[in-house]
């Protein structure tokens, strides 16, 4: 993948690990964080045994069937937003960041029912194609954040049918299918030169491109952040990558859970 990446993109990243299996590349970065690194590295693994989702869920991954890659990173204090008056933070806008650039990566393959949900989950044809997770450690004075990303390149039925939730994969859109080397280069490429743009400017000008390919937006949803449901119209993200929801008692903010159809849009009943 070094190819698939400019000498100034390839010179922002201290070392790319290639794995043939590993338990977890978010693991490994981790563990490369607690030996004392200090400069950003990418680890990219065929394989995963223990790949980890969103919400405490596993990633199923298998040998040469998807992308697992972590870059593990670095913001320098000084260029790092501060928490906004409403109190979001700064992470949140990275990783709708991310699920953008993975967009950006895959449209050339997929049909124009890719697109996105919030915070960070990549779909095509309602059906979750790529997936973010990011990790985040507190250490004195300095500001790592693991970005994990996991993109379903080559699923066969039965693999999709061991996944709770509905997927896709690249191999029902694009035959053949984009050398991983390139893709996962594309990919860094992106995001590498978003985050530098969003350091600097912080969420406000990737606002309307996010809204624009946010497939739930001016519907009627469910928000569960595991301690309640919310439901109301998708409004899109505000400024700092929060979720506005207009609800029967007024406009919210959301910062963290999960976007759900809503069963009453859908079937005109009311959500229990
Ligand atoms: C999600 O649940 O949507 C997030 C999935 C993130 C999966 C990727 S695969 C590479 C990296 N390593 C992991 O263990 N998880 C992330």
């Amino acid at each position: 993948m070094e190819q698939s990446l400019s000498e100034a993109i390839r010179s922002s990243l201290h070392e790319i690990h290639v794995h043939d299996l590993v338990d977890s590349t978010n693991l490994q970065a981790l563990r490369l964080l607690e030996s004392g690194v200090r400069d950003n590295h990418l680890i990219v693994a065929n394989a995963q045994s223990s790949g980890r989702g969103r919400r405490g869920r596993n990633w199923l991954s298998p040998a040469y069937s998807g992308l697992y890659m972590s870059l593990l990173y670095f913001f320098p204090a000084t260029r790092l937003h501060a928490k906004g008056a409403d109190n979001t933070h700064p992470y949140q806008g990275l990783s709708l960041v991310t699920a953008l650039s993975v967009f950006d990566a895959l449209r050339d393959f997929c049909p124009d029912s890719l697109g996105l949900k919030w915070p960070n989950d990549v779909l095509v044809d309602h059906r979750k194609l790529a997936g973010i997770l990011l990790e985040i450690r507190t250490i004195t004075d300095c500001f790592p954040v693991v970005i994990g990303i996991g993109v379903n390149l080559n699923l066969s039925p039965s693999q999709r049918s061991k996944i709770d939730r509905p997927v896709s994969a690249l191999n029902e859109w694009s035959d053949p299918l984009p050398a991983s080397e390139m893709l996962a280069g594309q990919i860094m490429s992106l995001l590498l030169t978003n985050i530098e743009h969003y350091l600097r400017d912080g969420f406000a000008p990737f606002r309307t491109c996010w809204n624009s390919r946010d497939i739930y937006l001016g519907t009627e949803v469910t928000i569960d952040n595991d301690r309640q449901q919310l439901v109301g119209k998708s409004m899109g993200v505000d400024t700092n990558g929060a979720l506005l929801l207009q609800t029967s008692d007024g406009e919210e903010r959301i910062s963290g859970g999960e976007v759900f159809p809503s069963l009453r849009s859908a079937a005109g009943v009311v959500q229990q």
